[in-house]
């Protein structure tokens, strides 16, 4: 008695991908990926943009934040083709055309970063607050970057840049930051 043997389908091929295209740092990109592919996959490792960090995996860290039409997201939260005809802006694309933003200059020249591990989140948290709160308290600046955990500053530092950031742009408030 003869036994057929059953045909294994290649995984490359039982699982589609799709051809996705989005805005990021002003380029138009085309990508392709699984519908379980992460945001931050594709920008780490299709688009090689690293300064797009990867901590958790989970939400919790802030250290994959991006812009997202404008808006800071969590890109390890958001499942790549959800993406598909965004704009986004990375870490990178603050500082195109090697001017550094703002935001980055303060934490610069206030410590406010040390590994750097967690600078994604830090930046794009505080250029959503100050979007709508050019002199915020401690307290509101702590709040604002509440789900963005750094492991070396202390925070302390942190709170420095933001309340630096925000006085710059008091200061030079036709100097708004890129994207906003
Ligand atoms: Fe996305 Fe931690 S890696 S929040």
């Amino acid at each position: 008695m003869s036994h057929t043997q059953p045909t294994e389908t290649p995984l490359e091929d039982a699982v589609p991908a799709r051809e996705l295209s989005m805005t990021v740092n002003d380029r138009l990109c085309r990508v392709r990926c699984e519908d379980r592919h992460l945001l931050v996959e594709v920008l780490r490792e299709q688009l090689r943009l690293k300064g797009t960090h990867i901590g958790c995996l989970n939400g919790d860290c802030g250290a994959c934040t991006v812009e997202l039409n404008g808006e800071p997201v969590k890109s390890c939260l958001v499942l790549a083709p959800a993406a598909e005809g965004a704009e986004i802006t990375t870490l990178e694309g603050l500082a195109l055309d090697r001017d550094l933003d703002p935001v980055q200059i303060a934490f610069w020249e206030n410590d406010g970063f040390q590994c750097g591990f967690c600078i994604p989140g830090q930046i794009f948290a505080t250029r959503r607050l100050l979007a709508g709160n050019t002199d915020p308290t401690d307290a509101e600046i702590r709040s604002a970057l509440a789900g963005n955990i750094c492991r070396c500053t202390g925070y302390q530092t942190i709170v420095e840049s933001v309340r630096a950031a925000a006085a710059a742009r008091r200061d030079a408030p036709d100097h708004v930051e890129k994207g906003t």
